[in-house]
Formats: structure tokens, C-alpha cells, sequence
């Protein structure tokens, strides 16, 4: 007992004073701080874009895939491990890369990212680092790329993007520009072959580098996708790659294959900050070597190219003042708007009905040229998708749904 109230004494729960009788201390009254606010919620209906339906992740090969690694990965697994990502990945990504994108894929080239996000802000550094003052980005394009660019000290400089994608002379004399060839986001439009070709030409005549932001090349469904513009100079161009579309944005995993002058740097960069969880890597290696990543991609394909026809044909039969342009490919269409209707007034009205989508403005370096939404058809549930397409075709119409 004596012991006990010492103990609670020296932690200040008591106080004890000589000669008085023991007290319990009296402790500020404030409970536990309030949870932060709640966020307004998930939106009713969500079409805004780029990201793939969560119940179509492949959980039941992802948890085979975990236990067969935890089963057999060896101890130096659970160690810091190689600054590029695991080997075994590294190996399974140059297969898929090579059979599926035409990347000259080597393992040796290959750096693991937590995600696109995460590689484009290291080569941002290590592309400052070489000298590169300047980066040239798609207009419009992502502006969080802009963003992560510009934090990290490079300058951001707008390059047009027409029907035949961005228009290579308006890379002027930057050091870098980064690109979606497969489908240009947020336009929709592959990069011309004509262009492929002028690009390198820019970059060799200027030793500049490419960066190839291949984001949803593997979701094309009028054709087999084109493959990518590194296999066609790999020492300019930076090939990049992610699981966000394809598996699920929180894998938080994607790939560069990089040329030899940026290759050193980068490890050595990510020697100091080694992001990517191993097991993580080597789940989706062991996905990608057992064929179930290729099984899930097929499947996927197919659903979002019922659900991408499914809008074009409403918005074709319903809402005809919307057309639809770009390739069909990826996950999220550009739908256009008639004459007098603004950007404003249809999000005003999605918010209203709550429907979540994205307009075109913010994606623009700086005045919109001209308007329009992106409506992206991967997030709903399977089950919801043509209640959401009612939803859309609601708000576009002005009828209440
Ligand atoms: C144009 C573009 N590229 C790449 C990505 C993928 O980024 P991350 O791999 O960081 O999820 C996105 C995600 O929205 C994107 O919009």
C-alpha cells in the first residue's frame, strides 16, 4: 500500500504534504479535445475523375499475394533494402512494362515511388540539381504536378496542347516538360505520331529531358493501347507509371524508368528517404508475376468501357448540347457544354443535387480557353453507376432527378 501511494504520488495523481492527510491532486478538468469536424461527407454521387471504383480492387489476390510473401519473403526483406525498390519488383515491372507498354524497360533503370506524386517532386530536385531551371507542362494539365513542380524550385512554364496533343513549340527552351502521350490529360487526346517524333527532335536539340506521365495507359477500349514514347529514345525520356489507376490510388506505388544521367542521382536521392514499404512491393510483384494484375486489368477494361459507352450513349440520346471528345480511354470523359451554359451554373447545380464532378477552369495555367467538365465514370459502386448516370443527366438537363 505504501508502495502504491508513492507511486501515484511521484506521478502527481496525490498530493502528500507533511503532517496533512494525503489528497488527491486536482487535475485540470479538460476532457479529451473535441475530434476534428467532421468533413462534409462523401458526396451522394461521385463522378469526379480519375480514380478507379474501390470495390473493384482485387482484395482476395491481394491478401493471397501478401500470405504467399510473408510465407517465403527471406529476413533481409524486413531490412532498408535497395534505394531503387525491391528487386523482385523491379524485375516483375521491366516484364510487365516491356510485353505490355513497349518501354525499354531494364530492372537496373527502374526506381520505385510512393507514387507519381512522390517521383515527379525527387526529379524535380535531382533535374534542379543537373542545372534544369525550367519545366514545361501541358495547358491545361494536373495542377497538383504544377504544384509539386514549382515546390520544389523549378519553374513552371504553360505549353498548349491541341487536337494532336501539346504543341512542341511551345516547349521553347525549357530543361524539362512533362507529358501524357497514351491520353492527354485532361483534353483526352494521344499525342500525334508526327508529335512523338518532334518531341525527341526538341529534346535532343536541347538535351532536355521528358518526362512520360503514363497514368492510364493500360485503360484503352477502341484499340490496343499505343505503346509508350520511351521505348523510342530511353535516354531522354522518363517513362512513369502508377498503381493509382489501375489498383487503387492508396497503394501509394508507381515506377519511373529513367535515363543513365538521371539514374545515380535519383538513388542516391532516395538513399536518404526510402519511402516505399517493402512488402507492399513485393505484394505487387508477386500480383504481377502470377498473372492476377493482368486478369484484374482485363476485367477492369472491360467495366469501364461498358460504363464509358453508357455515357456517351446517354449524354448522346439525352443531353445531346454535351458532347463527349477525347479518346475512349482512361477514366473520365471531357464533356463539353452549349453556348450560354457556364462552367459555374452546371457545378452549382451538381452541388445542389449532390453530385461531385470536376470542371475544366481549374486545370488551366491561367484564363480558361474554353469550358467544360470532367466526369469521371470509375468511382461509383457498380450496382450505383446507372443511377449516377441518371444523376449526371439531371444536372445537365436542369430536371430534377
Ligand atoms: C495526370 C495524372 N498523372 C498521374 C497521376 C497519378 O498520381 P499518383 O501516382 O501520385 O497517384 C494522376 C492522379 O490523379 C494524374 O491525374
Amino acid at each position: 500500500v505504501v508502495e502504491a501511494y508513492g507511486q501515484l504520488a511521484a506521478e502527481g495523481w496525490l498530493l502528500t504534504r507533511q503532517g496533512a492527510s494525503t489528497t488527491v491532486a486536482r487535475l485540470p478538468t479538460a476532457g479529451p479535445p473535441p475530434p476534428p469536424a467532421a468533413r462534409g461527407g462523401e458526396p451522394a454521387v461521385d463522378l469526379r475523375a480519375g480514380e478507379p471504383d474501390p470495390g473493384g480492387f482485387p482484395r482476395g489476390a491481394w491478401l493471397a499475394a501478401l500470405r504467399r510473401v510473408l510465407a517465403t519473403a527471406p529476413p533481409e526483406v524486413l531490412g532498408y533494402g535497395d534505394p531503387r525498390g525491391r528487386p523482385e519488383l523491379r524485375a516483375a515491372l521491366a516484364g510487365y512494362l516491356t510485353r505490355a507498354r513497349g518501354v525499354a524497360a531494364d530492372p537496373g533503370r527502374i526506381v520505385v515511388t510512393s507514387g507519381f506524386a512522390d517521383g515527379l517532386a525527387r526529379l524535380a530536385v535531382v533535374l534542379r540539381d543537373q542545372g534544369v531551371d525550367t519545366i514545361a507542362m501541358e495547358d491545361p494539365g494536373q495542377p497538383l504536378h504544377r504544384r509539386i513542380a514549382a515546390g520544389e524550385g523549378l519553374r513552371v512554364v504553360p505549353a498548349q496542347v491541341d487536337r494532336d496533343g501539346v504543341v512542341v513549340g511551345e516547349l521553347g527552351q525549357a530543361g524539362a516538360a512533362l507529358v501524357t502521350p497514351a491520353h492527354q490529360f485532361p483534353l483526352g487526346v494521344p499525342l500525334a505520331p508526327a508529335r512523338r517524333t518532334a518531341l525527341l527532335e526538341w529534346a535532343a536539340r536541347g538535351g532536355a529531358i521528358v518526362v512520360e506521365d503514363d497514368y492510364d495507359g493500360e485503360f484503352r477500349y477502341d484499340r490496343k493501347p499505343i505503346g509508350a514514347l520511351q521505348g523510342l529514345d530511353p535516354e531522354r525520356v522518363v517513362y512513369a507509371g502508377t498503381a493509382s489507376k489501375t489498383l487503387a490510388p492508396a497503394t501509394r506505388l508507381a515506377w519511373m524508368v529513367v535515363p543513365a544521367r538521371l539514374l545515380e542521382p535519383l538513388v542516391e536521392d532516395r538513399r536518404h528517404r526510402v519511402t516505399t514499404p517493402a512488402l507492399d512491393q513485393l505484394v505487387l510483384a508477386e500480383l504481377l508475376s502470377s498473372g492476377a494484375f493482368d486478369r484484374h486489368v482485363r476485367r477492369m477494361r472491360s467495366a469501364y468501357r461498358r460504363r464509358r459507352d453508357a455515357l456517351v450513349a446517354a449524354l448522346a440520346a439525352e443531353a445531346p448540347g454535351h458532347p463527349v471528345s477525347g479518346l475512349a480511354a482512361g477514366l473520365h470523359a471531357l464533356v463539353g457544354l452549349p453556348r450560354g451554359v457556364t462552367e459555374a451554373a452546371v457545378a452549382a447545380r451538381a452541388a445542389e443535387a449532390g453530385v461531385a464532378l470536376e470542371l475544366l477552369g481549374p486545370h488551366w495555367h491561367g484564363a480558361p480557353r474554353h469550358e467544360g467538365l470532367l466526369v469521371g465514370y470509375g468511382r461509383p459502386p457498380a450496382h450505383a453507376f446507372r443511377g449516377a448516370l441518371q444523376a449526371l443527366l439531371a444536372v445537365l438537363t436542369g430536371e430534377k432527378p
